[in-house]
C-alpha cells in the first residue's frame, strides 16, 4: 500500500479522524433555518497531513487512488473537481476568511463510505479542517465556538468550491458530534444541544441500510429543492419557513405547496422527536420517523424506489420507525428496531431487494460517536 512516506518523501505531523453523520430526522430543513436531530457515527475519514513552508498543496487518496497538487490561490469555483475539491477547499476558505495558513501534504487512508449518504465528503472537509488549525495555530479547534468557525469554512468549500448547496447540517455534526447523542442543532441561531440517543439502552438498535443507489448532490434535483423553499418563503415575505405555519402554506402557489408543507411539518417532527428524547421515551419515535419518510417521499419527492422498499420491508419485520436519511434520491435509509428482530429485519430486506432485482444492500448499526480528533 502507498504510504505517506512514498508520496511525499518524508513523515506526516499527525493524522485527524472525522465523523460522517446518520440524520435521524429534521431533513432538508438546514436550509430552510430549521430544526435537525443528527448523529456523527463511528465511521471516519482519516488524512494524514503535513505542513509545508510554501504554498503548494498536494493531497493523495487511496479510496480514489487519485492526486491533485497545485497552490491555494489556484483554488477556484469548480477547480479542482471531484473529491480534492472538498480538502482543497478547505484551504481556500480558510485563507478567504483571513487565517494565515500554508500548503500542505495530505494522504486521505481511510474514509467514510463513499456515495452512501453518510457524508463522507463532510468527513473529508472536517478532517482536514482540523487539521490544518492545529498545524497552523489557528486555535479553533479546541473550543465549540472555534469548531463552528472550522464548520463554516466547510461549507464555504463545499457550497462555493465544490458548487454544492448543501446547508450545514453534515459539517457541524461532524465536528461537534458527542458519543450516545444527537445533535439537535438549529440552522437559524447556529446553535446547538447534545440531546440523549443511545437505542441500546432500549433494547433497540438504529440499522443503516445502504440501497446502493449512488445519488449526485450537486446535481440539479437538490438546488431545485433548495429554490423552491427560498421562493415560497419570499412568497409569504419571511426570512425562511422556519416560523411559517401550516394555515399560511396553503395560501401559496399550488406546486410549492407540498415541498412548503414538508419544511413545515419536518421542523414540528423535530420538536417532537426531541421532547420525547428528552423525556425519555425513545421507543416512542417511530411513528414520527415513519411520517418524515412519508412527507420526503410525496410532498418532497426526495425519495427513490429503492428506499421506500427498504423502509416498508423493515417496518413489515418489526422496526419501530423507518425512513430515508441524507439527501435522498439514493443513499440510505435507518430503521429503529429492536436488538432481537435485527436479523429478521436484515433478511427481510435483503429478500424484498432480491425479488425486485435491486442490488444487494449494505446493512449496517450505527453508533453516536464523538466529532472530528486528533488520532496520532
Ligand atoms: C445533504 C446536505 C445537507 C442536508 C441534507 C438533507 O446531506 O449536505 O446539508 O440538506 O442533504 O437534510
Amino acid at each position: 500500500m502507498t504510504g505517506f512516506r512514498e508520496l511525499f518523501g518524508r513523515e506526516p505531523d499527525g493524522r485527524w479522524a472525522a465523523p460522517g453523520r446518520v440524520n435521524l430526522i429534521g431533513e432538508h430543513v438546514d436550509y430552510a433555518q430549521g430544526l435537525c436531530l443528527p448523529f456523527a457515527i463511528a465511521e471516519r475519514t482519516v488524512v494524514e497531513v503535513a505542513a509545508r513552508d510554501d504554498d503548494r498543496v498536494r493531497l493523495h487518496s487511496l479510496a480514489e487512488q487519485d492526486s491533485w497538487s497545485g497552490t491555494i490561490d489556484e483554488v477556484a469555483p469548480r477547480s479542482p473537481d471531484g473529491w480534492a475539491g472538498y480538502a482543497a477547499g478547505v484551504l481556500w476558505a480558510l485563507r478567504q476568511a483571513g487565517h494565515k495558513i500554508g500548503g500542505i501534504d495530505l494522504l486521505v487512508t481511510d474514509t467514510v463510505p463513499l456515495g452512501a449518504g453518510l457524508s463522507s465528503s463532510a468527513a473529508l472537509e472536517c478532517s482536514t479542517a482540523l487539521a490544518v488549525d492545529e498545524l497552523f495555530g489557528l486555535g479553533l479547534g479546541g473550543t465549540p465556538s472555534g469548531r463552528r468557525a472550522l464548520a463554516a469554512a466547510c461549507i464555504s468549500a463545499e457550497n462555493d468550491v465544490v458548487g454544492a448547496a448543501t446547508g450545514g447540517m453534515d459539517q457541524a455534526t461532524s465536528l461537534l458530534g458527542v458519543a450516545g447523542h444527537a445533535l439537535l442543532l438549529d440552522m437559524r441561531d447556529g446553535t446547538d444541544r447534545a440531546v440523549p440517543f443511545a437505542p441500546a439502552d432500549d433494547g433497540l438498535a438504529l440499522m443503516v441500510i445502504d440501497t446502493r443507489v449512488r445519488h449526485r448532490l450537486a446535481d440539479g434535483q437538490y438546488g431545485m429543492r433548495r429554490a423552491a423553499v427560498e421562493k415560497a418563503a419570499a412568497a409569504l415575505g419571511r426570512p425562511s419557513l422556519r416560523d411559517a405555519t401550516l394555515a399560511e402554506v396553503t395560501t401559496l402557489d399550488p406546486d410549492l405547496v407540498p415541498r412548503a408543507r414538508h419544511i413545515v411539518t419536518e421542523i414540528a417532527r423535530v420538536r417532537e422527536t426531541v421532547e420525547l428524547l428528552d423525556a425519555g421515551r425513545l421507543p416512542e419515535i417511530g411513528p414520527l420517523l415513519d411520517a418524515s419518510h412519508a412527507s420526503l417521499a410525496h410532498d418532497y419527492e426526495v425519495s427513490c424506489d429503492e428506499l421506500d422498499l427498504a423502509c416498508s420491508a423493515a417496518r413489515r419485520a418489526g422496526a419501530l420507525g423507518a425512513r430515508m436519511t441524507g439527501g435522498g434520491f439514493g443513499g440510505s435509509a435507518i430503521a429503529l428496531v429492536p436488538v432481537e428482530q435485527e436479523d429478521a429485519v436484515a433478511s427481510e430486506v435483503r429478500a424484498a431487494f432480491a425479488e425486485a432485482r435491486y442490488r444487494e444492500p449494505e446493512i449496517r448499526g450505527a453508533q453516536p460517536s464523538a466529532g472530528a480528533e486528533r488520532v496520532g
